[in-house]
């Protein structure tokens, strides 16, 4: 008990499948589980376990449970497993551990914030076995949607047709096309504080889907595309609009191109980065350069989670203005 008084914060790492559900039950039979059980500290948790243990109804019901009771979660990371396994389960390197720690000293940067984050390609339909899409896997604004969570924000996250894991604690939309993520934003954004639109969205679409699927009998065809609704443009339009952020994926003259669209969209952050063979999409790293009306910052090129986070941190630092 005098343990459980004395901590600050606990955290838990390794945290095995047994461990996390002896915690979701209440157990306290051992030193550990009483002293979790007898502090009032938060408590975090950075599992480690094989993916199949991970990916369990048993073990992702008692991680709900937890979560739902305030426990953090720091991982797990995916990858090669210790039994030849590939998948989620993997532990935080310690250095994110830490990292994670000292980022919840004191307030954090978006504590009571809401935010949106748009993430991912839309496919547009051409008929029922073929669609127009992208080569957007949705890491950035994933780590975009986890950072500000970090941060303390509440997020919501519309995501395009990927295949990623939702960031714990993220309420999570699924949309295919442009104009069903444009409805599902404007549905999230209505006294949201902060939308960050990271999606590659399609800027047209087919006119008309072929309810079959179209046969190749002719040497040529012709597909007669009209225009989506502009997300971003449309959420920057809204009386109550909430700080808006931008990206520019461009092949070159990257941030006179972005400057542009920051002035065009009426955006408050524009994120430029270049994109193409090598760079940006479908992959864990990029590069950025935010421009805002008076100022720009090079985050430089690193991790996808860096670069969220220092987004996150600037966007923090640029909010009291455009709000006062
Ligand atoms: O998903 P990843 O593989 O991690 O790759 C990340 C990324 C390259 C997709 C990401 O970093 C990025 O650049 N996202 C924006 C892609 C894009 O559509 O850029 P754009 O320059 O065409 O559009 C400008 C802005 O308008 C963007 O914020 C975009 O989300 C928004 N937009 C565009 C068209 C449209 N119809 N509606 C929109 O809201």
């Amino acid at each position: 008990i005098e343990l459980a008084r004395w901590a600050t914060r606990i955290l838990i790492a390794p945290a095995s499948a047994d461990i996390i559900a002896r915690l979701a039950a209440g157990i306290a039979d051992d030193l550990l589980t009483t002293v979790c059980l007898a502090s009032a500290a938060p408590l975090l948790v950075a599992p480690a376990m094989n993916q199949q243990m991970w990916k369990h109804a048993a073990t992702q019901a008692n991680a709900a449970t937890l979560y739902a009771r305030g426990v953090e979660f720091l991982g797990p990371a995916s990858g090669d497993q210790a039994c030849g396994d590939i998948g989620p389960g993997r532990l935080l390197e310690p250095i994110e551990i830490i990292a994670a720690l000292v980022a919840r000293q004191g307030p954090r940067l978006l504590d009571g914030k809401r935010v949106v984050v748009s993430a991912g390609p839309t496919f547009e339909d051409i008929d029922p076995v073929r669609y127009i899409g992208n080569r957007s896997s949705g890491r950035m604004g994933f780590a975009i949607a986890a950072a500000a969570i970090a941060q303390g924000a509440m997020v919501d996250l519309v995501a395009g047709p990927v295949s990623l894991d939702t960031p714990r604690g993220a309420r999570r939309v699924d949309v295919r096309s442009a104009q069903q993520m444009h409805d599902a934003v404007m549905a999230a954004v209505a006294g949201a504080d902060i939308f960050i639109s990271a999606a590659a969205v399609a800027d047209y679409r087919p006119e008309t889907m072929a309810s079959a699927k179209i046969k190749k009998d002719s040497a040529e065809m012709a597909l007669t595309l009209v225009r989506n609704p502009d997300i971003v443009n449309d959420v920057a339009a809204r009386a109550d609009r909430p700080f808006v952020v931008g990206f520019a994926a461009e092949t070159d003259e990257v941030e006179q191109r972005a400057r542009a669209k920051l002035a065009a969209k009426k955006l408050d952050l524009i994120a430029a980065n270049r994109v193409g063979a090598e760079h940006a999409f479908d992959r864990s790293d990029n590069a950025l350069v935010l421009l805002w009306a008076d100022g720009r910052e090079d985050l430089g090129h690193a991790d996808k989670n860096v670069l969220a986070e220092k987004l996150i941190a600037r966007i923090a630092q640029q909010l009291p203005a455009t709000r006062a």
